[in-house]
């Protein structure tokens, strides 16, 4: 029952101008996330900014037009994301509110949005980067800072009466390797549990540098909540790589990539409850990476033209 997904290219930074939702008017794009996928992601649709960009205000017309798309493929649907620090509305992030508003407010977006989507998504990344690299909660999170972590539960809960049958994630960068952002990652995952509170999965996003090294300790890590009860996936992979002159990757560089995405896939398929596989983007042409990294780039696994990439045919064998 594993699924194997993309993130959709639309209303990203990067993407706003060039295109406006629900998602690139591109056929060919279009045909490859029929053909291939089983699972898609809106990459940016379901964030706070796009979908309730005033306080009175939702906004569900390009993520339902993923939902749609989705079920006419027969696909599942991964919701990310209700809690995160970023890609905030600035009514929310520049407004002065209560606690209890601010706490209302949260309840509410939760129950518009799950609730409006209800019976259709697979998944929910309820909680996103709710962590630092020490394993300490993220002040910059709205909610964490004004109203405490114990928020954190409230949003599982109240997700889950929205929607009882989404599988509710807590999902993050930088978990790929043992440390100790993992091993806050499990106390959480166990205190939560302890509680009650409906948390079913805990996620890494996967997005990789091939400067900081193979993930090969990921089974060994996605097994540690596998041991909890969790489910677990991989929600958001890519491979960047640092361009040389010419932009054009070296035979060499495509290799170790492949090499990089089939570790993480391999990881998935030895984890018994790893249930959902997604790649952040499928061609290079709709890729965040090179607006938001420097010097890298080439991280999907087809090029611009949508022609597979040595990483794609890898995947495809692993399967
Ligand atoms: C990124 C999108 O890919 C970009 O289009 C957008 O401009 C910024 O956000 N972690 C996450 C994703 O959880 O939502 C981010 O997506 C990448 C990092």
């Amino acid at each position: 029952d594993l699924r194997i997904g993309t993130a959709v290219a639309g209303g990203g930074h990067h993407l706003e101008q060039e295109y406006p939702d629900p998602f690139p008017n591109d056929r060919a794009y279009r045909r490859v996330l029929a053909r291939e996928f089983s699972s898609l992601s809106p990459e940016n649709q379901m964030k706070w900014e796009f979908i309730h960009p005033e306080r009175d205000e939702y906004r569900f017309g390009p993520a339902d037009a993923i939902v749609r798309f989705a079920r006419q493929n027969g696909q599942a649907v991964r919701g990310h994301t209700l809690l995160w620090h970023s890609q905030n509305p600035a009514w929310l992030t520049e407004g002065t509110f209560t606690k209890a508003e601010l706490r209302a407010i949260l309840k509410e977006h939760i129950f518009t949005v799950v609730g409006h989507y209800r019976g259709k998504i697979h998944q929910w990344d309820v909680a996103n980067e709710i962590l630092d690299e020490n394993g300490a909660y993220r002040q910059e999170n709205i909610f964490i800072r004004e109203l405490g972590p114990g928020i954190v539960a409230d949003a599982f809960r109240w997700a889950h009466r929205a929607d009882p049958h989404a599988q509710l994630f807590l999902n993050d960068y930088g978990v790929d390797f043992p440390g100790a952002k993992v091993d806050a990652y499990e106390a959480l995952a166990r205190q939560l549990l302890a509680e009650g509170v409906p948390v079913h999965g805990f996620a890494t996003q996967a997005h990789l540098s091939m400067r900081y090294g193979k993930p090969d300790q990921l089974r060994t890590v996605l097994q540690r909540f596998d041991d909890l009860g969790l489910h677990t996936a991989v929600t958001e992979l890519d491979v960047r790589m640092d361009l040389p002159e010419g932009g054009v990757p070296t035979a060499e560089q495509l290799a170790t990539q492949a090499d990089y995405y089939t570790t993480v896939l391999d990881a998935c398929l030895a984890v018994d409850g790893c249930n959902s596989f997604t790649i952040w983007g499928v061609t290079d042409k709709y890729s965040w990476v090179p607006h938001f990294f420097p010097a890298e780039g080439a991280a999907t696994v087809m090029w611009d033209d949508l022609r597979p990439k040595p990483a794609y045919y890898a995947l495809r064998d692993t399967l």
